[in-house]
């Protein structure tokens, strides 16, 4: 056994339950139901499934496994709530009320829902806190503006198919109805939030389906939703596996909007069996996005910014700077820091304060990022740092840095979702700017130069739903974030997040009748 390994067993069972707060003990200590029309129901297959903690494979609560039968319920109680309800007739500035109720319940339990999350998805408490519960506030507050704000428009209209009638034409917004979201398990509080915030402030329904993986933050910010007094039925929770629940949710002729964050292949799927009652369609696929660091970059700076693109979050992020290209007289100065800056990384559970890495999600996301280190370390390429899974009983995977690759290789082609970096020089902005879209990908990118006029020429070649100049991994509740190509459809986030749960209601009226 290593340092390293021996660090990361000592850590991994000094994180015991003594160190959880009083009130994740007790939500941890009895097993989670569904939430059906604020009442919190077992499946109706009497099913759970355990939930495990990252860190140490241990099973740390029991969550209702609900299937089609459940989904059939919740999908009938938000479209209740929809069609006939408190809900729908509640003046816009009564929802803002609602919708800043519940952020200030998530800021009142930020410390305990970031604790919750970091037991649940292994990731480091402090990103937890000051990440995703922080943004998370911080989305509800930004989706809590928008209901008094959907305003509609008068058309000034010039056809002239009837010859002496005269019309007046407005455009109107509706909610486009129920919204069924099915999410990842990599920032679990924060996508519920994503799909479920711009769906509510648009007067929609919801009916989410957490990841299996880490179903628990969003089990609990159902329990801030009924406390806030949303009425029931607005919000629904139905936890349990994807090609069951997931794909019920999918396919449900009740369900108006489908919203969907993972991978390619299931977005594939949810994309087909939307198409049965032709439901709206967003969705937030895989990246496997560039980050590019031109001749004039501070190049700490540099070092600094494409160490973090990569490895925060484990590399669990879909626009994770996955892949490096260095101007040729920086590289190896660029490659030394970043593989310098990977081997110094602590790494340990997500409960240690310490730990600047934390475990992957699963066994299954551990062997699914090994197979591609191995598939790497066969085709030639070199690890300059990490390369391995440690042998802690979490599931550790060393920050691995990849150089002497070469396009076809599968690291380089396929989306990891881990701490594994590919690295490349190049030569001129045309070469990079060719090999930076050279992906099935197109969801981010960052440039980092000093040199505002090869921003512009730069970031109009790339084909990426975000670029970043001089940082990485940067959202904001306004900024529309999404995918070019294979990396989805729509936009999650700002405006178009909302309008994208809205329906355009064109009212015709003829005035010289
Ligand atoms: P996944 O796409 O299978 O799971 C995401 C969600 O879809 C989960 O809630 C799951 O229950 C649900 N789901 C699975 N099969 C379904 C089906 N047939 N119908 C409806 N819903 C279904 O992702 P998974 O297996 O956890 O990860 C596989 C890979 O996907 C990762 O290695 C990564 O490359 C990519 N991924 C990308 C994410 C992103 O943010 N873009 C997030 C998570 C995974
Ligand atoms: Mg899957």
């Amino acid at each position: 056994m290593n340092t390293a390994t021996k660090a990361v067993r000592a850590a991994a069972l000094e994180n015991d339950l003594t160190r959880i707060s009083g009130a994740n003990a007790r939500f941890l200590g009895a097993a989670r139901r569904l939430l059906i029309d604020n009442a919190w129901v077992e499946a109706r297959s009497g099913r759970t499934f355990d939930v495990r903690d990252p860190s140490s494979d241990r099973v740390i609560a029991h969550v209702a496994e609900g299937d089609a039968a459940d989904i059939d319920l919740a999908v009938d109680a938000a479209r209740r709530a929809f069609d006939d309800s408190d809900w729908s007739r509640m003046k816009p500035v009564d929802r803002e009320r609602l919708l800043h109720r519940l952020a200030d319940l998530i800021e009142r339990d930020a410390d305990d829902l970031a604790q919750l999350e970091a037991l649940d998805n292994g990731k480091s408490v402090i990103i937890a806190r000051h990440v995703d519960v922080k943004h998370a506030v911080e989305v509800w507050r930004y989706m809590a503006g928008w209901p008094t704000k959907l305003e509609g428009q008068t058309l000034p209209l010039s056809g002239s198919l009837v010859p002496g009638q005269e019309y007046v034409g407005l455009s109107q917004r509706e909610p486009i109805g129920v919204v069924g979201a099915i999410i990842a398990w990599n920032f679990p509080l924060l996508l519920a939030t994503w799909k479920a915030a711009p769906a509510l402030a648009a007067g929609c329904t919801v009916v989410l389906k957490p990841a299996e993986e880490t179903p628990l933050t969003a089990l609990r910010l159902g329990e801030l939703v009924v406390e806030a007094g949303f009425p029931k039925g607005v919000f629904n929770i139905v936890t349990g596996m994807g090609p069951t629940a997931g794909a019920a949710l999918a396919a449900h002729a009740g369900v108006d909007k489908i919203t969907f964050t993972g991978s390619t292949e299931v977005g594939r799927l949810i994309v087909r069996a939307a198409a049965g009652n032709m439901k709206k369609v967003t969705v937030e696929l895989g990246g496997k996005s560039p980050t590019i660091v031109l001749d004039d970059a501070k190049v700490d700076q540099a070092i600094a910014g494409a160490t973090s693109a990569i490895f925060f979050n484990q590399g669990q992020v879909c626009c994770a700077g996955s892949r490096l290209y260095v101007a040729r007289r920086h590289f190896d100065t660029v490659m030394e820091g970043v593989a310098e800056q990977a081997k110094a990384m602590k790494i340990g559970p997500g409960l240690d304060t310490t730990s600047q890495l934390g475990p992957l999600v699963s066994a299954t996301q551990r062997e699914r990022v090994m197979k591609y280190v191995n598939e790497g370390l066969t085709d030639g390429a070199r690890a300059i740092a990490g390369g391995r899974a440690l042998s802690a009983p979490g599931y550790y995977v060393e920050p691995t840095v990849f150089t002497d690759v070469v396009e076809s290789m599968s690291i380089v082609r396929e989306e990891i979702f881990g701490p594994v970096v590919v690295a490349q020089p190049f030569d001129d902005l045309e070469a990079v700017a060719r090999i930076a879209n050279n992906s099935i990908y197109g969801l981010a990118a960052s440039i980092w130069t000093a040199d505002v006029s090869k921003v512009f020429r730069l970031a109009s070649k790339l084909k990426a739903g975000t670029v970043w100049v001089n940082c990485h991994n940067v959202l904001d509740p306004a900024m529309p974030f999404g995918g070019y190509k294979q990396s989805g459809w729509g936009r999650e986030l700002g405006r178009e997040a909302v309008y994208s749960c809205l329906e355009s209601k064109s009212l015709c009226i003829n005035i010289a009748a």
